[in-house]
């Protein structure tokens, strides 16, 4: 063969596996290992969300699985000089430089300097730039597939870990206004080399409760008939939700419509419950860093605006489509604090 028809093989993308039909197995939190068999996938951004039947003590149930693969999904990007982002399938090549990168320990320094980046936000809200594209093109590339394969890894550990938390946090919720969660799991990449650190080649994932509904950004489209009121009613649900939620001490980095999942009730009411935290800060952790700025919490919260963003949205949404003006109330999640302050040098 070839050396040009070696690269091209390497270079081929790693096949998707998470379709419907396929069988795989996994390790729940117990360590008890179990199958579950895809019946059903969703449009996904970064994490992978199927419905799967679990087979486990001898019954079949039904689930939610979301996956935090490093190998697939929209957080894998390169940047380049243009500004422009590009889209950076995981490949046979980029593997092997992470897995070069993990051989010779060159793997934590790169974690600990994003880390850090983390550290400086959560301590100083300082932001560090990202490596400077320009610099970035003149690297091996070798080193480049490698730093962002080790990239990929912190980023989509980190969002299985705060989603996981916020889980946990928000239990009092669960079954209500968000999933009940199941269980951690984890599974298997084929073939993981015995010599190196077994989690890089785990993907963790979470089992969560299957809402039988519809995205709330779809409103229009899955109920075209309304009545208006009830689609306000359904907003104001979204809106009452996430004001519940922020005052739980969450607050969501990416509350949006379509992260919402509206449900029809036998009583032939809706329910709206939302999903998605893999990008959740906790007050905790505010709290934690910043114990000088007690009201950080909330004046983060009241500037991020998560209750508008489901709200005000959708309110948008169903004037720009059906030119219907519909009345909710744009509840405040903590009105008798005011939002971040403005930094020094801005008016
Ligand atoms: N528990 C659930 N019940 C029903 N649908 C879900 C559930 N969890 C996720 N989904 C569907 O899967 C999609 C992707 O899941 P999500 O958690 O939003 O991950 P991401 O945005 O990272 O892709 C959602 O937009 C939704 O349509
Ligand atoms: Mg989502």
């Amino acid at each position: 063969m070839s050396s040009g028809i070696a690269t091209s093989v390497e270079q081929l993308h790693t096949p998707y596996p998470y379709h419907a039909g396929q069988r795989i197995p996994l390790r729940d939190s117990n360590g008890v290992e179990f199958l579950v068999d895809i019946v059903h996938e969703y449009p996904f951004t970064i994490s992978p969300a199927v419905v799967v039947n679990l087979h486990k003590d001898g019954v079949v149930q039904e689930a939610v699985l979301k996956l935090y693969d490093r190998r697939f999904g929209e957080l894998r990007k390169r940047r380049l000089p243009s500004g422009k982002k590009q889209p950076q399938p995981h490949t046979k090549e980029s593997e092997a430089a992470f897995q070069d990168y993990a051989r010779s320990g060159k793997l934590i320094p790169v974690f600990n300097r994003l880390k850090h980046v983390d550290l400086m936000y959560d301590l100083h809200r300082e932001v560090i730039p990202p490596p400077d594209p320009e610099e970035e093109e003149k690297r091996p590339e070798r080193e480049r597939l490698a730093e962002e394969e080790a990239t990929f890894y912190y980023n989509i550990q980190k969002r299985y870990t705060d989603e996981v938390r916020v889980y946990d946090k928000l239990k009092h919720l669960q079954g209500r206004g968000i999933p009940r969660f199941f269980t951690t799991v984890t599974l298997h990449m084929p073939s993981p080399p015995p010599d190196l650190e077994p989690s890089y080649f785990q993907v963790p994932g979470i089992l969560i409760e299957r809402l039988h509904g519809f995205n709330l950004s779809d409103l229009v489209t899955e109920m075209p008939e309304g009545p208006h009121e009830v689609w306000a009613d359904i907003i104001q649900k979204a809106i009452d939700l996430a004001v519940e939620i922020n005052r739980a001490g969450v607050l969501d980095g990416d509350s949006q419509p379509r992260n919402a999942i509206v449900t029809r009730r036998e009583d032939n009411t809706y329910e709206v419950r939302r999903i998605d935290f893999g990008e959740a800060d906790l007050e905790s952790d505010l709290t934690y860093y910043r114990e000088h700025e007690p009201d950080l919490f909330k004046q983060t919260a009241m500037t991020a605006g998560n209750p508008d963003a489901l709200g005000g949205v959708m309110v948008s949404k169903v004037k720009r489509l059906t030119g219907v003006k519909l009345d909710v109330v744009y509840n405040e999640p903590f009105p008798e604090s005011g939002g971040l302050p403005i930094p020094e040098g801005i008016y």
